[in-house]
């Protein structure tokens, strides 16, 4: 059956789209839609056509799994053409989001009425795409181009009122959509109005600086992409060439995009996000627990974050710490963090004021009683959080979800400490907590499903992507930036400055180098949790000179100085000689002769040594796939979305590659940290990548 329907009623045909569940524009769509305008453009019985969709949202764009597809005709661009060409007026119905292709259909109708709670929007670049539904000629004719541009750049949608007042939408939707289209048909019948075709509008010249101010404007938040600035001259040919070439040069741009490794990648990444949720072995219809309250256990930066998070989130909340002068600091934190929201506008004072009368403060245990879910947050050490969950299992309702926010102890060995393993999980939050997107859920051996589908739900509520793992020291975050830290330590006794390997990574697209990482983190915070570790490797270059300068108590940013030096009241790290000089001095210590390290040499040692681990925790079952590792460094990492984490950048550059490059490095600096897993050596050997394990575990 079609997926595109007509109806006729009262001289208006009403063509209805229903591919759920997105109405995203497949093949059959793309043909079904062509079919009925054409069937309706010939037919004199029909006056005007109403375009809608059924189910929870208008069309949300191309159908993104088709990409890497053949491309089937009819196209998309020759699709919405046929739309404006019709001779009667066409009008979208707009409810959930036009987006993309979808936004490029409607923009193709004559005529656009919305429901005040739609948006509409050309993400395409968050796909690593451009708008290649002739969108990037048609939106800067329909609002200024300036408008149009920063709805393609930034790829965010437009609430329909303001879509609105920038003149994308004609009309808004009092009620029901469908007798608002209707109506709005008759009357452009009755008024005899004639189709307003978008490509016939002009656009409104720009100051003749305008684009090259534009591309430095956003050379900062594009860095690296190619698709933002092939947006940009998409809209400098709106100006420049007549519609038909410019929309000619927008197809070329597209495919160009299309073929582009970072848009590979940023699809990848928009499926791998959306699996994570789909945790094998547990059914869809597994039951949740309430999440009504919550307690935080510790007021620290991190415990506080925890307890901003969960209050916006419109729980109830208590925050515990042992002293008051703990509580006194995590009430002040909660209190700037709602002043920033609202500041920025993310919540009204209105909302601000709901959300403290939603906080309570406690150092008593007794009052955690009713809880629905405990988060613990406080210090990294194995005794203090056997002691916190001793007194949990003592107070918490039976059912209560006792969490940790362990970043890397033994969820067992935590749940060991209570009478119900069942209802311990792991909630590795990623610092500051209200801001970063991961939510790494640890499940011990014991763990019950329905805990497992509750901290799904919990992280959906926050706002967060929820990756589950198991549990190993690190589980799968902490795990690998063990290898990659590695690596960059090795190399400042090799010869790397700091500052080199920082910039190498952040060439390539890391949000930040390791090492001025390490300074935001505190240097103090690894070196403890090193210390608690019994089984590091037998290795003096080991984290050297991370634990000399941690032993100085160079901590980094907290306390002005660590890889590098701050001034008062700056971020910006400063290279610090002495830093240098400390490092040559623990080389020639161990006799390590230093040298020339390329940036590609850089590059690839500390990303390698991702992908070695991170085949390790697939091969140990640590992650039930690759595309959840991937999730986790982009979002807890800030690995290059474009780049769709490590184990799809080591896709990209075909496994037997990286096998033979892991075991030069094997051959190079030994087999205690190069040592290829079998893992690797198997996918490599059978022409195989990690996206077909995937494919093959279903
Ligand atoms: N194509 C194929 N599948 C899509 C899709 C698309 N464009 N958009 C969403 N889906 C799928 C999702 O993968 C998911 O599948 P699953 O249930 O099997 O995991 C399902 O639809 C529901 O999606 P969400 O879980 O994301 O549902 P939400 O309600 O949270 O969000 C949404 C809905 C806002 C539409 C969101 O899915 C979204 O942003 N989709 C992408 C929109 C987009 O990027 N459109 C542009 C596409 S490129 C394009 O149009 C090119 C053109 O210019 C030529």
């Amino acid at each position: 059956m079609s997926p595109v329907s007509t109806s006729t009623k009262d001289g208006i045909a009403v063509i209805t789209i229903n591919n759920p569940p997105v109405n995203a524009l497949s093949h059959a769509v793309r043909e079904g839609l062509q079919t009925a305008v054409e069937t309706c453009d010939g037919d004199d019985a029909v006056k005007a056509i109403v375009l809608i969709c059924e189910g929870r949202t208008f069309i949300a764009g191309a159908d993104i799994r088709e990409f890497g597809q053949p491309p089937q005709a009819p196209h998309l661009p020759d699709v919405v053409n046929r739309i404006e060409a019709c001779g009667k007026p066409v009008i979208a119905a707009i409810h959930g989001t036009a987006l993309g292709g979808g936004l490029e259909v409607a923009m193709g109708c004559h005529f656009r009425i919305a429901r005040p709670d739609a948006a509409v929007g050309l993400p395409e670049v968050k796909l690593g795409l451009l708008p290649g539904a002739t969108g990037t000629q048609r939106l800067p004719r329909l609002t200024e181009v300036k408008t149009a541009l920063d709805m393609m750049i930034a790829g965010d949608p437009l609430p329909a009122p303001q879509a609105f007042q920038a003149g994308i939408i004609d009309r808004l939707a009092d009620g029901d959509l469908l007798d608002g289209a209707l109506q709005y048909a008759q009357d452009l019948v009755a008024a005899n109005v004639a189709p307003r075709r978008t490509r016939d509008l002009p656009v409104t010249p720009v100051a003749e600086n305008f684009f090259a101010d534009y591309r430095q404007s956003i050379v900062r938040k594009t860095r690296g992409l190619f698709a933002p600035q092939q947006i940009v001259t998409c809209v400098e040919n709106a100006l420049r060439l007549s519609f038909d070439e410019a929309v000619a040069e927008e197809r070329r741009l597209f495919a160009e995009c299309r073929n582009s490794p970072q848009s590979a990648g940023l699809r990848h990444a928009f499926f791998a996000e959306r699996e994570a949720a789909r945790v094998p072995g547990l059914g869809r219809d597994t039951p949740t627990r309430p999440l009504q309250s919550a307690a935080i256990i510790g007021a620290g930066t991190m415990g506080a974050g925890i307890a901003y998070a969960c209050i916006n989130a419109g729980m109830q909340v208590f925050l515990l710490d042992s002293d008051d002068a703990g509580l006194k600091r995590g009430t002040q934190t909660i209190e700037k963090l709602l002043a920033g929201g609202v500041e920025r506008g993310k919540l009204d004072k209105a909302a601000a004021a709901a959300c403290r009368q939603r906080l309570t403060t406690t150092s008593d245990y007794a009052d955690l009683a009713d809880v629905d879910i405990v988060i613990e947050a406080v210090f990294e050490t194995m005794a203090i959080k056997k002691e916190v969950f001793g007194q949990l299992d003592a107070v918490c309702k039976p059912g209560a979800i006792l969490a940790t926010n362990t970043s890397t102890l033994d969820i067992d060995a935590i749940a060991s400490a209570t009478g119900r393993p069942k209802d311990v999980i792991g909630l590795h939050f990623f610092s500051p907590a209200h801001i970063m997107k991961l939510l790494e859920i640890v499940r011990g051996s014991h763990t019950a499903d329905d805990v497992i589908a509750t901290s799904l739900t919990l992280a959906r509520r926050l706002g967060k992507i929820g990756v589950v793992v198991g549990n190993c020291f690190g589980f799968v975050g902490n795990r690998m930036l063990y290898s990659y830290g590695r690596e960059n330590q090795l190399m400042l006794l090799e010869g790397a400055a700091p500052e080199s390997i920082d910039k190498a990574l952040h060439d390539w697209g890391m949000a930040m180098g390791p090492n001025a990482v390490g300074d935001l983190a505190g240097l103090d915070v690894g070196y403890k949790v090193r210390q608690e570790r019994t089984d590091l490797p037998d290795d003096p270059r080991f984290y050297r000179v991370a634990n000399k300068l941690a032993e100085m108590g160079r901590y980094g940013q907290k306390t002005g100085k660590g890889m590098y030096l701050y001034e008062a009241g700056s971020r910006q790290p400063i290279p610090d000689p002495l830093v240098h000089d400390l490092i040559k001095a623990e080389a020639d210590a161990l006799g390590i002769e230093q040298r020339d390290i390329s940036a590609e040499e850089i590059v690839e040692r500390c990303i390698y040594g991702l992908i070695v681990e991170g085949t390790r925790i697939l091969q140990d079952g640590i992650a039930s796939r690759p595309g959840d590792i991937d999730v986790i460094w982009m979002y807890g990492y800030g690995f290059p979305r474009h780049r769709g984490g490590p184990m799809h950048y080591a896709d990209s550059i075909g496994l037997d590659k990286v096998y033979a490059r892991v075991c030069e490095f094997r051959d190079r600096f030994g087999p205690m940290y190069w040592e290829p897993p079998a893992l690797l050596r198997e996918l490599a050997e059978s022409g195989r990548s990690f996206a077909d394990l995937a494919a093959e575990s279903g």
